[in-house]
């Protein structure tokens, strides 16, 4: 099943008299527990996108669904409650709270969760442990490294065990050691809870992990490579290539 289905969005931005159409009629289909990559050139798309998948903005027209609901049909309070049952979220710019301590901007999203099952004592201390954070649990943000404000969000974004986790350039501020530490959690939580992972990234090595590479350009998403090597650099290249299969037969 379709975890996470997109049909024909469209965001724009108004700046100025100008029109931006940053996200261009995407249709995207994400089976439950794949691992997508999402690559491109700088203002593509990739954030605009990624925010109106997880819910944290409206697009102009289209459908989301997320487990079989559109969540652009949500009102706002039902919206954010959806968002921290099934989805965490992880910035471009990590987002943290600057008043409140590492352990507090870790464990807000709990307060908007209602899986009452779930304890997430455990689980908290699994993260802490292995983004290494046990020492700086009570800094605030600004007293902290870029590398370990990171890898706060990280652990917030995870804190609630969600079932889609959005990543938006999540080891953008790492340097090679902790991008693959931080990866190789990533894909850990993914195999022990069977996590659907969406992440933006520059980093064609941690793409490379995915099952799906597409790219975003100028608002378009095409699939560029799939885990069997399979590559169709553009809708042009795609066309030429059932051309050619075409003539072949
Ligand atoms: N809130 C906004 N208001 C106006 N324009 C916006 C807004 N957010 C994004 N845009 C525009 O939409 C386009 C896509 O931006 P977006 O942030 O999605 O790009 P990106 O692919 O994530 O780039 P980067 O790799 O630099 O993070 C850009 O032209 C950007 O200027
Ligand atoms: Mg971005």
């Amino acid at each position: 099943m379709a975890i996470l289905e997109t049909e024909n969005v469209i965001k724009q931005f108004k700046q100025y008299d100008e029109v931006v159409t940053a996200v261009n009629r995407v249709s995207l289909k994400v089976e439950d527990g794949e691992f997508i990559a999402i690559i491109g050139s700088s203002g593509s798309g990739k954030s605009t996108f990624l925010s109106l998948c997880a819910g944290l903005d409206r697009p102009n027209a289209g459908a989301i669904k997320i487990r079989g609901n559109d969540i652009t049909k949500m009102k706002s309070d039902e919206l954010s409650r959806f968002r921290g049952n099934f989805t965490g979220f992880i910035y471009q710019r990590h987002n943290l709270i600057p008043q409140f301590t590492a352990l507090e901007n870790i464990l807000i999203p709990t307060i908007m969760c209602n899986k009452e099952e779930f304890s997430y004592e455990e689980h908290l201390k699994k993260l802490i442990k292995s983004l290494d954070l046990g020492n700086r649990l009570h800094h605030l943000p600004s007293e902290l490294s870029g590398g370990q404000q990171q890898r706060v969000a990280i652990a917030r974004a995870m804190i609630n065990r969600p079932q889609v986790l959005f990543a938006d350039e999540p080891t953008g501020n790492l340097d090679r050691e902790n991008a693959d530490e931080v990866l190789a959690l990533l894909l850990a939580t993914k195999e022990q809870m069977g996590q659907t992972l969406v992440m933006v990234t520059h980093d064609l090595t941690i793409a490379d992990h995915a099952d799906k590479i597409y790219k975003m350009d100028n608002g378009k998403l095409t699939l560029f490579k799939d885990k069997r090597g399979y590559k169709r650099v553009s809708y042009e290249e795609e066309m030429q290539e059932a051309k050619a299969d075409f003539s072949a037969e």
